[in-house]
């Protein structure tokens, strides 16, 4: 989604930002835009498309500055178009970057309008600049008119502003929409991400809900949303910056799809002893929290929702307890009911999605014995707002459709499940054991990669697919499906295969694929009638199946045989080739693997 980068330098800035926006690119945006002070001289160049388009605007422009702001724009509010991407510009004297949404933009607007301030673009964000140049009027200094102008905005906002007036001072503010402070020598930075700052700094402050503060090239300084300075925790990143590198991949998503051997091992390490789990990975106080535990309701969004989704199986049949499992944007606007010792557990990649963390900030009024979060970015919201934390070592994902960060999940939420047995004297065993093999097994699965891609020929030109699982398989269907329809466009949807004569046979005709996931446990059987019925109406059938299922290939069916796992981490294992399915599928549709249309990898706006 939207993305930030600025800086407050001695030396032209515009390098600095157009890599930190390139390094955002990521997120999924449409449009960008750069301004910039050169002493009291404000430049700003935008451009419709790719950030590169930017750039050659900037090189055209030749323009530079030593103080700037720079945005890739997700479009919300207004067309993609140059008037609609920011920075927004007041009077020719102030400018400013917004992340996230103002719902009270349209009476804003009304009052500015009648206060003589002229609009140029649709945007929700131009109030903003606007009011704050209105504000400027009445206050001394740039940061008490940002102080008094976000008391007025309802929504959520990550904001960067400068006056062109003082080319040493950028003004930032943080309500609901993340912005970090990148420190540097005689220079300071502020981004929306730190993956966007590496190149010039490690060292980061995280602002915390509320916070504004003045930023010039040697001082920070915090207010919290009672203006109060306070001071926030300085820390050094512990990113690797290859991780923005393909490497010899074609794109991120294959190389983070075999990066999953490694990030299931970095997930797991020191945090299994012999046969049990160390507690301590979820948090201080987890062993008790585990041990009064009697229902877990998890909420997430997207792929994690999906990974919620088999852990209630696994909760259910090995721990003991209860669980239920909602997409945050449904959990948050209807009243739920809290079971007794009811533990929260929210699932994100990103940490700052804007439906969880919703969710979870509602949850905490609500009587939950505790609040956890499975996450991938250390220092996000969810991370800095959940009682107990387990971190998925997963490394930065920057693929927009989740890989690693999904088999990761899936990971933690097993060693959840071994925890709570544990310390409820079940057997957590067997779970540990087959756990300690995941990597070994997803290393070997990644060797089907040639097969899938010869079959990935076929559905080149469908336009509809199906996939198919039973019991914790089930989620794993709907998260192939999902990954297929995101980057290769195919429509998919995915069934519990038991619940196909209820409806979808319907659509069944050579034309639709049905994509199978045939691990060999106790639903085996169940599931061949099922694709005895597809079979029967003329469905063409490709099944992801265990070497000993017995499914042959012929002409209406094609068999990936998957080496065989023990059935706790089947899901994990059979993530791998409906990812890679996907894969070839977008690869041979020439889609955007990697920035699939419309969609965004952190998702900060509801
Ligand atoms: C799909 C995908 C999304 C995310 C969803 C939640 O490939 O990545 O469905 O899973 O937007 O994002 P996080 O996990 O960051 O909360």
């Amino acid at each position: 989604m939207c993305g930030i980068v600025g800086a407050v330098a001695e030396r032209p800035v515009n390098k600095i930002l157009v890599e930190g926006l390139k390094r955002l690119e990521y997120r999924g945006y449409d449009s960008a835009g750069v301004a910039l002070l050169d002493g009291n001289t404000l430049n700003t160049v935008k451009a419709v498309g790719k950030v590169v388009n930017l750039e050659n605007a900037l090189d055209e422009a030749g323009v530079k500055g030593t103080t700037g702001i720079a945005h890739t724009r997700w479009a919300t509010h207004g067309g993609v178009t140059k008037a609609n991407a920011h920075p927004h510009i007041s009077n020719s004297e102030i400018a400013l970057v917004h992340n996230g949404i103002i719902e009270n933009h349209a009476s804003l607007r009304e009052a500015l309008k009648g206060d003589g301030y002229e609009f140029l673009s649709d945007t929700d964000t131009e109030v903003m600049v606007h009011l704050i140049h209105q504000l400027r009027q009445q206050h001394t200094t740039l940061l008490a008119s940002v102080q008094a102008a976000v008391k007025q905005f309802d929504g959520a906002f990550g904001t960067v502003v400068f006056d062109k007036a003082n080319d040493n001072e950028i003004i930032v503010a943080r309500s609901g929409s993340p912005l970090v402070i990148g420190l540097g020598l005689g220079e300071n930075f502020i981004a929306s991400d730190q993956l966007a700052l590496l190149p010039v700094t490690r060292t980061f402050i995280y602002l915390e809900e509320g916070d504004v503060a003045r930023i010039t090239r040697n001082s920070v300084e915090i207010f919290d949303v009672d203006g109060n300075a306070v001071k926030r925790e300085v820390i050094e990143s512990n990113i690797t910056q290859d991780a923005s590198g393909k490497g010899e991949y074609r794109h991120y998503m294959l190389k983070e799809i075999y990066e999953q051997p490694l990030a299931v091992r970095n997930t797991l390490e020191g945090r299994l002893n012999d046969d049990r789990v160390a507690i301590d990975a979820f948090g201080d106080s987890a062993q008790q929290i585990f041990k009064d535990v009697k229902h877990v309701q998890i909420i997430a969004c997207g792929t994690s929702y999906h990974s919620g989704m088999v852990a209630r199986y696994w909760l259910e049949q090995f721990a003991g307890v209860s669980c239920n499992v909602e997409i945050a944007s449904e959990f948050r606007y209807r009243q739920s009911f809290v079971h007794e010792n009811s533990l929260l557990v929210t699932i994100s990649q990103s940490g700052e999605t804007a439906d969880t963390l919703a969710a979870l900030r509602l949850a905490k009024q609500q009587g939950y014995m505790a609040s956890m979060t499975i996450c991938n970015v250390p220092g996000s919201s969810l991370v800095r707002e959940s009682d107990l934390a387990f971190m998925t070592k997963a490394g930065a994902e920057i693929g927009v459709a989740s890989t690693k960060a999904f088999t990761t999940q899936l990971v933690g939420l097993l060693m959840l499940t071994a925890s709570i047995a544990q310390e409820k004297g079940l057997d957590q065993g067997t779970i540990v054991n087959a756990i300690k093999l995941l990597p070994a097994k997803l290393e070997e699965t990644l060797l089907l990669a040639d097969g899938i891609a010869d079959l990935a020929e076929e559905f080149a030109d469908k336009h509809h697919s199906l996939f198919l699982g039973r019991g914790s398989q089930y989620p794993i269907a709907m998260e192939g499906a999902l990954k297929l329809k995101e980057i290769s466009y195919i429509h998919a949807e995915a069934y519990a295969a038991g619940e196909l004569k209820h409806g979808p046979l319907a659509l069944i005709d050579a034309d639709m694929p049905i994509i199978v996931v045939a691990p060999n446990n106790e639903l085996l059987e169940k599931l061949k009638s099922n694709v005895e019925e597809v079979r029967a109406r003329g469905g063409i059938i490709y099944v992801f199946a265990d070497k000993d299922s017995h499914f042959e290939s012929d002409d209406t069916m094609r068999v990936i045989n998957v080496n065989h796992v023990d059935d706790v981490i089947a899901p994990v294992v059979y993530t791998l080739p409906l990812q890679l399915l996907s894969y070839y599928v977008a690869v041979i549709k020439g889609t955007d693997v990697d920035q699939p249309r419309n969609l965004a990898k952190s998702v900060t706006v509801e």
